[in-house]
């Protein structure tokens, strides 16, 4: 048992992410609220059993983009509560032994925010050089080619003032400028309001955008299209994004932010985590730090795009492990509120083994609210579509995994009281898809979290141990241990094909099946001999090792 406490509980723990419109409404106005999250913490402690909660932001917004339109960093929006509802939460959340991260908009503020507002005023306002200014060419020209990830340029003309200012995403989101050192003193004293309050992390959102070229060169253009996300962005997938973000004085912001984060490490280790959607394994793994002292984790979100076949998810999985530096702690993402529904990419069969993939390989899993539950993708009409991405570039919205958390099949779900509106739709099969009824069926995908959580608690080499991957398994199956001296050794197969296979390794002899996805074996193995039946992932103690 000593190694495993020398982890951390960022490296042990299960994160699980509540986007707080959608997870539960406690006053009946169609929106879910901090205090509905206080009152659904017994089902994430003790029903399902995660670790840590992380909440997509809260703070006050006009929420052009749903919250991420920050106007003032230090408060709760009323929709949400009130900062002594926030206090509420994070003493509860603790009295469960549970951690809680929040989400930092390091990149942009919302127009609204009094530090636009007033350096939009003027040229010569203290505040002007936060954000990104520049000149436009001649004839009112742009100035440079960089793109809006949401469609359209990054520039906006701001008349008032006669320049452009810079929006990596809404023209509501001006871009701030981490050159200026007030606003870097600002933003870290953001940092510090909260870890005062009690947060033991952050989500960093587009952790490497903020650094841009201070010369502002045009990105080239790219021969043909690639894709930047896991879905096509159009437009913005034709330029080679060399210059708009990800530049590589970035290192130095996260690494003074490290250092913020140790000093308040004393009495309760502090984490960060970086929405890093850079998909050269190398370049991404910079954002640990050379010395390991930069972010603790850069969000992985290659499994999202993966093939999902035994071959490339192995490739995906030994990719990373040779990839992170000495010391460094992998990690693993199946949905997000920007990605659609883990069960309607993957069909039912996909999410089981899903499921199994992200509770038993090595590193930090993050769950997505109701993907435990196989919550879909839902169709939302035109008259009811919010996201600003999906109502400027069709196909592109990103409603459908943000829908109120399905609770219980009676109207509402469970979420809000019967008869208000909620601000989406919940998706239609909330009558059969939702948490009391997948708990009364011994074998839904709930009790499938349920008990992979729990062996995941049980055995310290499923939380903190090895990985080996099994070279001699069928095409179709990926396979691997986890293992630790001293500690119960867990072999994980999986199969993806739709047929039987049968796996033999005899030099792993007698073990016992703990856990099957279809939640119906417990038997023995003999000899190394296994079978899986179709789609079937499974989990088998080793008895010697
Ligand atoms: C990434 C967030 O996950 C997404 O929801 C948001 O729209 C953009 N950043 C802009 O903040």
């Amino acid at each position: 048992m000593a190694k495993i406490l020398e982890s951390l509980w960022w490296q042990r723990g299960v994160i699980y992410q509540v986007y707080p419109r959608s997870f539960m409404d406690s006053n009946g106005d169609g929106a879910g609220d901090l205090a509905g999250i206080t009152s659904r913490l017994d089902y994430l402690a003790d029903t399902l059993g995660i670790d840590a909660v992380w909440l997509s932001p809260f703070y006050p917004s006009p929420m052009a983009d749903f919250g991420y339109d920050v106007m003032d960093y230090t408060d709760v929006d009323p929709i949400f509560g009130n900062l002594a509802d926030f206090d509420v939460l994070v003493r509860q959340i603790h009295q469960r032994d549970l951690k809680i991260i929040v989400d930092f908009v390091p990149n942009h503020t919302s127009d609204q925010h009094p530090w636009f507002v007033e350096a939009r005023a003027s040229r010569n306002s203290p505040k002007r050089d936060w954000y990104i200014w520049a000149e436009g060419g001649a004839d009112g020209a742009l100035p440079n080619n960089w793109l809006s990830i949401f469609g359209g340029p990054a520039w906006e003309w701001d008349a008032l003032s006669g320049q452009y200012y810079l929006h990596s995403f809404l023209r509501e989101q001006p871009d701030l400028n981490w050159r200026n050192p007030q606003l870097k003193a600002a933003m870290l004293d953001v940092l510090r309001t909260w870890l005062e309050r009690g947060v033991d992390g952050f989500r960093i959102d587009v952790a490497h955008y903020i650094m841009k070229d201070p010369f502002l060169r045009d990105n080239p253009l790219k021969a043909k299209a690639v894709q930047s996300l896991h879905k096509s962005l159009g437009e913005y997938d034709t330029q080679d994004h060399r210059y708009d973000k990800g530049h590589p004085d970035v290192h130095a912001i996260y690494k003074e932010i490290r250092k913020l984060l140790d000093d308040y490490s004393t009495h309760q280790p502090r984490f960060s985590v970086g929405e890093v959607h850079i998909f050269d394994w190398n370049q991404w793994a910079r954002y640990y730090g050379a010395n390991l002292d930069e972010l603790h984790m850069p969000f992985n979100f290659q499994l999202l795009g993966v093939e999902w076949q035994a071959r490339s998810i192995r490739r995906l999985v030994d990719s990373l492990e040779a990839v992170l530096p000495q010391g460094a702690w992998p990690n693993y993402v199946l949905g997000n509120h920007d990605e659609s529904r883990l069960t309607s990419r993957l069909g039912p069969q996909g999410a089981r083994q899903a499921a199994v993939l992200l509770l038993t390989l090595r590193g930090t899993p993050t769950l997505y609210y109701g993907d435990e539950i196989g919550m879909l993708e839902a169709q939302i009409p035109p008259e009811n579509q919010q996201d600003p991405w999906g109502l400027r570039v069709p196909g592109l919205g990103r409603d459908g995994c943000r829908t109120p958390m399905q609770w219980e099949d009676s109207p509402n779900g469970g979420f809000s009281p019967p008869g208000v509106r909620t601000w989406l739709p919940l998706c239609p099969d909330y009558l059969e898809v939702n948490v009391k009824s997948q708990l009364s069926h011994p074998d839904s995908l709930l009790n499938l979290y349920r008990q992979l959580l729990m062996l995941r608690k049980s055995f310290p080499s499923l939380q903190w141990g090895d990985y080996q991957p099994l070279d001699a398994t069928p095409e179709d199956c990926f396979a691997y241990l986890r293992t630790m001296a001293g500690e119960a050794h867990i072999l994980v197969a999986i199969n993806f094909s739709a047929h039987e296979l049968d796996l033999e390794y005899p030099e792993l002899s007698a073990g016992v099946v703990i856990l099957s996805n279809y939640m119906d074996r417990d038997e023995p193995v003999h000899e190394g001999r296994l079978s899986l039946r179709a789609h079937e992932g499974a989990l088998v103690k080793l008895a010697h090792v």
